[in-house]
């Protein structure tokens, strides 16, 4: 991965392959961040820069500073302007500069954490199954904010929680022939030891013995079966606790419910939400953040088979509420009553629910928004806290009315509504059936801006964002503040 480093010497006198420098979209063209960087960026509009967004322009530096070439990127209009903006120029820059060893920055005076974390997410690349064409920056240096303290510890804590990011998205891109439930469960115990964290599997045999019924049946149509993971994270100095759990659908067919094959291959990202409540807990560890946080994957893989699970079937999830199936491609939730059930029973502080959940949220706020749900305070705050991020959220109600459409004359619940009104939330409900009275919770539906498919912008590549890793990072750090 690329290294990130401070560095206080002036931009017209860094040694690096390129220097990045900003400039803001101005009514007349682009209006450098830095005046004194007015005839560079000069240069950068003879070229046809205009200062927007995502831009990133290549100039000859003769003549003005000792690097070779200056890349001067876009932050989009003064007025609009927010730290993300920093993030996603930054991110830009080192997607576009692919193939320059060296490169020194100057975004990080305008926000030295948007800016390191920028680079090292747009430098992210997934390269298991091919070498990417040019390699990212082996360095980047970032140019020091003048009068900043702490730049040593903004810098780590920006390096902890980009490489979190790029752990959740090594494993969302990991192709699901090559990761089944337990080669996740074998790669979550190994990264846990080494941190030194405390983890434990469930694997089917113990599934069953403790009655997890919603995890076995999502399972049971594959020969790779289902595990449940959990790491935990205590350090002794925490007062407080909170469990964070995730969907981990290693791939999601839809199973005897299967889906339309177009698109389909997309559904390797369906365990996107164990991935970055894996990365999360990990990070807070590094970052030694004074709370107690468990992480769970509950991980399956949804296929059809003559074991599969049916629609008609009725399971008993962990803790003995029971479910009418209408739908086997609704598993998500199934697979996380169960883990939501036992994550309970520890009784933590909070509860962070996580998942590629429904098509719906897709449908009502796009691919990069995420929708927040649970107990009003906490999910106002969360998607507070995913906007501050730059990873997009928003809350969303839980309209008592729409919990109608999950009874069942059968069974305690049924997976699914038939009228299909409203199915981001429904979810929500269904999850809400599984969380004690009274354990403030949050379930952050990631259906979109979990996987990028469309096109690259800012930091996100195209394949696995790393969403929502930064924003239960935040709001972990946030429960950690509300003690002191
Ligand atoms: N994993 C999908 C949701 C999804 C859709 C994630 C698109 C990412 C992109 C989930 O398991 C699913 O299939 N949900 C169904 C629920 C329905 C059957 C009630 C859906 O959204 O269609
Ligand atoms: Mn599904
Ligand atoms: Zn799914």
């Amino acid at each position: 991965m690329t290294v990130l480093s401070l560095s206080a010497t002036p931009v017209d006198e860094a040694r690096a392959d390129v220097v990045v420098i900003a400039a803001f979209a101005g009514d007349d063209g682009p209006v450098p961040a830095d005046e004194a960087h007015g005839p560079l960026v000069e240069r950068a509009a003879t070229l046809g820069a205009l200062g927007k967004a995502d831009e990133v322009v290549l100039v000859d530096g003769s003549g003005l500073v000792r690097a070779p070439r200056v890349a001067v990127v876009g932050l989009g209009r003064r007025d609009r302007f927010e730290p993300d903006a920093v993030r996603r120029a930054a991110g830009a820059a080192s997607r576009a500069l692919a193939g320059h060893a060296t490169v020194f920055s100057a975004l990080s005076t305008l926000d030295l954490t948007a800016a390191a974390e920028g680079h090292l997410l747009g430098a992210y690349v997934f390269d298991r199954y091919k070498e990417p064409a040019k390699p990212p920056a082996q360095g980047i240096a970032l140019l020091e904010p003048a009068g900043t303290q702490d730049a040593e510890a903004l810098l780590r804590h920006a390096v902890v929680a980009a490489e979190a990011v790029a752990f959740a998205r090594d494993l969302v891109n990991t192709a699901p022939n090559d990761l089944p439930p337990a080669a996740f469960a074998e790669r979550a115990v190994a990264a846990a030891t080494e941190a030194g964290l405390e983890v434990r599997v469930w694997d089917e045999e113990r599934l069953r013995a403790e009655g997890f019924g919603g995890i076995l049946a999502v399972g049971s149509g594959s020969v790779r079966p289902p595990r449940l993971v959990s790491i935990r994270y205590a350090p002794e100095n925490a007062t407080r606790s909170v469990a964070l759990i995730g969907k981990g659908i290693t791939f999601d067919s839809g199973g005897l419910s299967i889906k339309p094959a177009q698109g389909m291959e997309h559904m390797t990202s369906d365990m996107a939400g164990a991935a970055a409540v894996t990365a999360t807990v990990l990070a807070a560890a590094r970052l030694g953040l004074p709370v107690a946080v468990t992480a769970w994957a509950a991980l399956a893989e949804n296929l059809p088979s003559g074991s599969s699970y049916r629609p008609g079937d009725v399971l008993r999830h962990y803790g003995g509420t029971t479910v009418h199936v209408l739908n086997t491609d609704a598993e998500g939730r199934l697979v996380l009553a169960d883990a939501i059930a036992r994550a309970a029973e520890d009784a933590p502080d909070q509860l962070l629910e996580t998942s590629t959940l429904t098509g719906a949220q897709v449908v009502a706020l796009g691919n990069r928004t995420m929708g927040v749900m649970g107990e009003p305070g906490l999910r106002d705050r969360v998607a507070e806290l995913a906007r501050q991020v730059g990873e997009g959220g928003w809350a969303m109600p839980l309209p008592p009315e729409l919990r109608e459409g999950l009874e069942s004359p059968l069974a305690d619940m049924a997976n699914v509504n038939w009228d299909r009104v409203g199915g981001m939330l429904v979810a929500g409900h269904y999850l809400s059936e599984f969380v004690p009275d009274g354990l403030p919770w949050a379930h952050l539906d990631v259906a979109g801006p979990a996987y990028n498919h469309a096109k690259t912008w800012g930091y996100t590549a195209l394949g696995a964002t790393g969403v929502p890793v930064r924003t239960l990072l935040a709001a972990v750090e946030d429960l950690a503040r509300q003690d002191a």
